[in-house]
């Protein structure tokens, strides 16, 4: 391939990876790899200038500005540095630093690279003034209240010798122990978790809300010094200064001499890391005298005088102690690998997902294998190989179970699918509990004070038989549950009643109809208005509704056909739950939107993203999903796309936030 159509071919790669993580949210590609494609583009745009073209994605500078938030100009640019993957490329840097300054000694300091959220504090006369997040490197968002509530960051500084006026840059960060304990609660609440510390700290310097923010725990190193009358005048020196006024300056920095010393320190840290408290990916290297540096100075995107090495994704290799089979609530059966617990990016890994018995087969695991584990920007580790030269002799291959693990039924095979099925729903355990655990989820019918381990002792105990029972439940009946007490049973008592208010489209939702999701629920409540019309309507009827195909009509019929489900619908029409759209004009409608359309982006603190598109819609507004000229507002809310917001600022679409859009309505907020 000329270099003409590879540089094409990797402009349209690059591209579509582009869309995949900012307009889908969905990565394709991992950072490491993408970093590669991004490389090889820049060095064959620099050997071929006569390729370059301003809409290359090279010249797209990242971007995370966000709506809400005041934005200032960065007195000095925030640039990101040159990366590189091995100790022969950081060798070679150091070399050309060197042939550089023919003559002169050159000090090297490492330094950890702190995966977060870059951040520019601006101190004067001693006391933080400012705090501005990175954005696109030219300007950022003001997030000075934020930043105030991080305990670690001097909001006055100790000691004596700073200039009047200073900035330091270094990373938001959010430790390993803060982002377990964030997401555990996320998934608690049935809230999406975030994929890693890094997202979870740039969500949160994002958020409204500094005492939420003050509660989940970020923490602040701090990497770089700027401003005229330095303390110093090397790198080092200047942080050791930093660090004496308060600031959190790693103590992993190091000041080198030789290339020996930088290989050596990159061999230590490609696995010391795995101890340290917060993510780190990779290593930083720079020229320690300040003069040099002036020298070296910058190409258009980064300094010549430092360079990121980084580190390898983490995968860690262990022993399968054995696979077992969960049951989920709608009977689908997930191989799951149980290891030596392994410590990997962080966490202790003890099970990661087989997914489904095609990959288990492909992957061909046998007994006691020693197991590739990885953790790529995800949050559930995966199986990524096996050793198979490690595998004992005679080891046997791992099957798949013939026979459900929980009660014994023989499984299904749904064709065209790669998921195997327990069809016994009413008599396996695992499956009543599931659905138990689903409908009292925040999503559906949002039953306060029954998690996953009293919804099994409910159904263990055999106080509930399923979902329908919870409404006769008593005070006394709970109290058969180890270890509630009275206040326990109260709340569950308070929740279960607080439930017959939920509209009946997350009620269809709770039922747990297979293949019927928040979105498909709506749809299916809209269009059948009341459930003994959906329980009426034909495979024909349900297939006519937007987003119900085949195979979630026949399921939709199929459940209603089921005697128990029946009965349980009764139960819930008798203890009062909703099984109806309101009455238009009732309680809560209006038309104060007036047909005004509204596109909703990021993340809310005040409702939730379908309540508000609830009020939009009980308010005779209408929802769509992308910005053109014709939409009238955008609602956003934290971490809105810089794709969506980029467009509405281009077609000049007025961006509300949640606070305005309530005043709209009229509500106190
Ligand atoms: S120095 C002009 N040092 O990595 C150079 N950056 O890829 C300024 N980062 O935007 C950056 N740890 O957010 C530097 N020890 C470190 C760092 C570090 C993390 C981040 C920073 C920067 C990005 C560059």
């Amino acid at each position: 391939m000329n270099p003409k159509e590879r540089v094409e071919e990797l402009r349209r790669e690059i591209e579509r990876h582009n869309h995949s993580y900012y307009v889908e949210n969905s990565p394709t590609i991992g950072d490491r790899e993408f970093d590669m494609l991004m490389k090889e583009l820049e060095e064959l745009e620099r050997a071929h200038p006569e390729l370059d073209d301003e809409l290359s994605p090279t010249h797209r500078v990242g971007s995370d500005l966000t709506s809400g938030f005041e934005q200032v100009a960065h007195i000095y640019p925030m640039l990101s540095l040159g990366n590189t993957y091995s100790v022969d490329e950081v060798d070679g840097w150091v070399s050309r630093v060197k042939s550089s300054l023919p003559g002169e000694d050159v000090s090297i300091v490492g330094e950890m690279k702190f995966d977060g959220s870059g951040i520019s504090l601006i101190y004067e006369h001693g006391r933080l003034v400012r705090a501005v997040t990175r954005g696109d490197g030219v300007q950022g968002d003001v997030v000075t209240a934020n930043v105030k509530t991080i305990r670690s960051i001097p909001l006055q500084l100790h000691g004596e010798g700073w200039p009047d006026l200073f900035e330091i840059r270094g990373e938001i960060v959010m430790p390993w122990a803060s982002f377990e304990r964030l997401n555990a609660e996320r998934e608690f609440n049935e809230e999406p978790l975030f994929a890693n510390p890094r997202n979870a700290a740039s969500g949160t310097l994002k958020l409204q809300n500094p005492a939420e923010v003050s509660r989940r725990g970020l923490d602040a190193y701090f990497y770089y010094l700027l401003g005229e009358n330095l303390p110093c005048d090397t790198h080092y020196g200047n942080m050791m200064a930093a660090k004496s006024w308060g600031f959190k300056v790693s103590d992993a920095m190091r000041k080198m001499e030789t290339i020996e010393e930088v290989d050596e320190y990159i061999k230590y840290w490609d696995t010391a890391r795995r101890e340290l408290p917060v993510a780190t990916d990779g290593l930083v290297f720079k020229v320690n005298n300040l003069r040099q540096q002036l020298n070296l100075g910058f190409t258009a995107k980064s300094p010549r005088w430092a360079v990121a090495y980084k580190f390898a994704p983490e995968r860690a290799l262990t022993r399968l102690r054995f696979v077992s089979f969960d049951v989920g609530r709608m009977g689908i059966i997930t191989p799951v690998a149980n290891l030596e617990p392994v410590l990997l990016s962080g966490t202790i890994v003890k099970r990661a997902s087989l997914h489904n018995e095609d990959i288990m087969r492909t992957l061909d695991i046998h007994e006691h294998d020693m197991l590739y584990v990885e953790k790529g920007g995800e949050i559930i580790p995966k199986i990524t190989g096996v050793d198979v030269a490690s595998r004992e002799e005679g080891s046997k291959a791992v099957g798949f179970v013939s026979h459900c693990p929980a009660c014994g039924t023989p499984l299904v095979r749904v064709e065209g699918e790669a998921a195997w099925v327990c069809p016994n729903k009413w008599g396996c355990r695992p499956q009543i509990v599931g659905r138990v655990e689903h409908f009292v989820g925040r999503r559906a019918m949002n039953i306060d004070g029954i998690g996953s381990e009293k919804a099994d002792a409910l159904v263990s105990i055999g106080i509930i038989e399923s979902y329908g029972d919870l409404y006769n439940l008593t005070e006394d009946e709970l109290m058969r549950i180890p270890r509630l007490a009275d206040k326990g049973a109260r709340r569950i008592i308070d929740g279960i009643r607080a439930s017959l208010t939920v509209p009946y489209d997350r009620v269809v939702y709770a039922l747990s109809i297979p293949g019927v999701g928040e979105t498909t629920a709506k749809k299916i409540a809209r269009a059948t208005g009341d459930i003994d019309t959906l329980m009426a309507w034909s495979r024909e009827e349900l297939e006519a509704i937007e987003d119900v195909g085949p195979h979630i009509a026949e399921a939709i019929v199929d459940f209603f056909a089921n005697e128990t489900n029946r009965k349980n619908i009764e139960k819930l029409r008798a203890a009062g739950v909703q099984l109806s759209l309101p009455e238009v004009g009732s309680e809560g409608r209006s038309d104060v939107l007036g047909g005004k359309s509204f596109v909703i982006s990021g993340v809310f603190s005040r409702h939730s993203r379908d309540e508000y598109k609830e009020l939009i819609e009980r308010n005779g507004g209408k929802n769509v999903s992308s910005i053109s000229k014709k939409t009238d507002y955008v609602l956003a809310g934290e971490n809105m796309g810089p794709a969506k917001l980029e467009k509405a600022t281009k077609l000049g679409v007025p961006i509300i936030d949640e606070e305005e859009f309530l005043r709209m309505l009229n509500v106190e907020c």
